[in-house]
């Protein structure tokens, strides 16, 4: 996992918390702590950062997950307003996921490794966005679409239908869009 990752998840910690909660959080998961934004990092790593940050927060790991994606939206789009601008609406933000944003940040962090989501329109006017990693970082993904729709604020509304947390193949992500 690349290192802007890391450096995004820190300064969610301290803007929200604190310097010491974030210090103390690296010394309780046993993590190196240093990371710069090009670096690779195990995936492990990020796991046990979020295990010990739900242990400290009295939340789950998954509640860890989507409210980091959701606070590291507003601080991606400062870093990144070129990747955030040509879009009007956080369905088209999300949209382009595949085919402009991921691309884009595999030019800038080379050896990345994003994921490919499956977009499918529903009957009932909502998306249905298929994800796959074993990673199984989904509620990350999910945090990303609602801190997507606070940028541009819109809503989006997000169930997850499938989950390979529950033992399935992969996860399924409805979103439904309102103004
Ligand atoms: C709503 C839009 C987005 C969604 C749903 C999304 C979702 C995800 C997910 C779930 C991962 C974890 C990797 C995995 O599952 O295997 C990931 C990785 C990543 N994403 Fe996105 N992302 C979005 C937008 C962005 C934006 C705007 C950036 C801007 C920098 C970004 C940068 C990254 C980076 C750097 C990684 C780490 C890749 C690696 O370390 O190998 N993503 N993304």
């Amino acid at each position: 996992m690349k290192g802007i990752i890391f450096n995004v998840l820190e300064e969610v910690v301290v803007q929200q918390f604190s310097q010491d909660v974030w210090e103390d959080l690296i010394d309780k998961a046993e993590v190196g702590g240093a990371y710069t934004s090009l670096g690779n990092y195990s995936d492990e790593e990020l796991a046990s950062l979020v295990t010990t940050s739900a242990g400290v927060l009295g939340k789950t790991p998954g509640e860890i997950l989507r409210w980091f994606g959701q606070s590291a939206m507003p601080l991606l789009a400062t870093r990144f307003p070129s990747l955030f601008e040509p879009y009007k609406s956080s369905r088209d933000f999300v949209l382009s996921v595949n085919k402009i944003i991921h691309p884009e940040v595999r030019k800038l962090y080379a050896g990345a490794s994003c994921p490919f989501f499956h977009f499918k329109p529903s009957e009932n006017g909502s998306m249905t966005m298929a994800y796959h990693s074993q990673r199984k970082l989904c509620l990350l993904a999910q945090g990303f679409i609602e801190g997507a729709a606070s940028h541009y604020h819109d809503r989006a509304d997000v169930h997850h239908r499938e989950c390979m947390h529950g033992g399935d193949e992969k996860c399924l992500l409805e979103i439904k869009w309102s103004a």
